[in-house]
């Protein structure tokens, strides 16, 4: 195990870890303007949703750890204390770490970078219109977390605007998340997007109260054959199933035609087809299917 205590580690190792651990992080893609009208672009990885009501969104600029200066974008925001955040999608992630580039000050990154800028409704800042969500907001606080290189700044931001493109919406004109293809920063160079081949569903707990792993019977809950996932999923039911004697399956029957005379091996196979159901999210059967174990 590797024991990593801040302060005894260069910041430049120590922010590689929190990279690599923190992840994957959404960016925010924060257009910002000075105060004698120059438009800035930079990402932020730094960055995530608070609150929905108020709805706040979070990004830090950090403090460099080579030279202890600021970012463009933070003084920026000391002038005009108003920024646009689009959300990164796979179809732009080049162009975006392309702005990301220490450019001069003053230097356009909407046009280094290739990206074009939209008027904004509210805000000076420009929006990007190759992004398929731009939110304008308002900064209402800047929260410097140190002074030397590495430290952050918060920049809380309430969203005053949101404008969602189309063709990512559903027929209930909800986000569809198969269509917003997203990137996400990892550690080092590594980036993650969401695509239908990554995306799973976990149905929410919320609405009504799980049993609870530690509810389960001792025969499951220290099975040789289902993990904490699957622990998870058992645990997750709203009442302790029981045995219901209209349940009928031939992969049971057969399980217990071969293998009732030998205890062990009888475990193993209804264990085993349990997870098979779980994977397939059939929890009641598959809770039948332990029950009669
Ligand atoms: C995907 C990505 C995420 C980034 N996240 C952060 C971040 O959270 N905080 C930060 O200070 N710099 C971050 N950077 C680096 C800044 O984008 C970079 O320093 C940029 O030059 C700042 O631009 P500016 O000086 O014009 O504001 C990130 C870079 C990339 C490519």
């Amino acid at each position: 195990m590797l024991t990593i205590e801040p302060g005894k580690i260069p910041t430049k190792d120590l922010h590689q870890f929190i990279l690599g651990a923190v992840a994957p992080r959404p960016i925010a893609f924060a257009s910002t303007i000075s105060k004698d009208g120059q438009p800035n672009l930079a990402p932020y990885s730094f960055f995530n949703a608070f609150s929905s009501n108020p709805p706040i969104l979070i990004f830090s600029p950090a403090r460099k750890v080579r030279d202890n200066s600021v970012k463009h974008t933070l003084e920026n925001l000391y002038e005009v204390p108003e920024v646009v955040i689009s959300i990164v999608t796979i179809d732009m992630v080049q162009q975006v770490s392309l702005s990301s580039c220490e450019f001069p000050k003053g230097v356009n990154e909407f046009v280094k970078a290739g990206f074009t800028a939209l008027p904004a409704t509210l805000v000076k800042p420009p929006m990007v219109k190759e992004s398929p969500v731009n939110m304008e907001c308002k900064v209402i606080e800047i929260k410097p977390l140190g002074t030397e290189g590495g430290a952050g700044n918060l920049v809380i931001c309430e969203v005053l605007r949101m404008h969602i493109d189309d063709a990512l919406l559903d027929e209930q004109r909800k986000i569809d998340q198969r269509k917003i293809k997203q990137v996400a920063r990892l550690g080092g160079d590594w980036y993650c997007v969401v695509n239908e081949q990554n995306l799973f569903q976990v149905e929410k707990p919320n609405t009504q109260i799980g049993i609870g792993v530690d509810a389960l019977p001792e025969y499951i809950r220290n099975s040789r054959w289902l993990t904490g996932n699957e622990l998870g999923q058992l645990g997750n039911v709203h009442e302790m199933p029981l045995i219901n004697p209209a349940f009928e399956d031939d992969h049971l029957k057969k399980i217990i035609q071969y293998y009732s005379l030998n205890p062990d091996e009888m475990e193993r196979e209804l264990h085993t087809y349990a997870k098979k159901l779980l994977a397939e999210g059939r929890v009641q059967d598959a809770w039948q299917i332990l029950l009669g174990a």
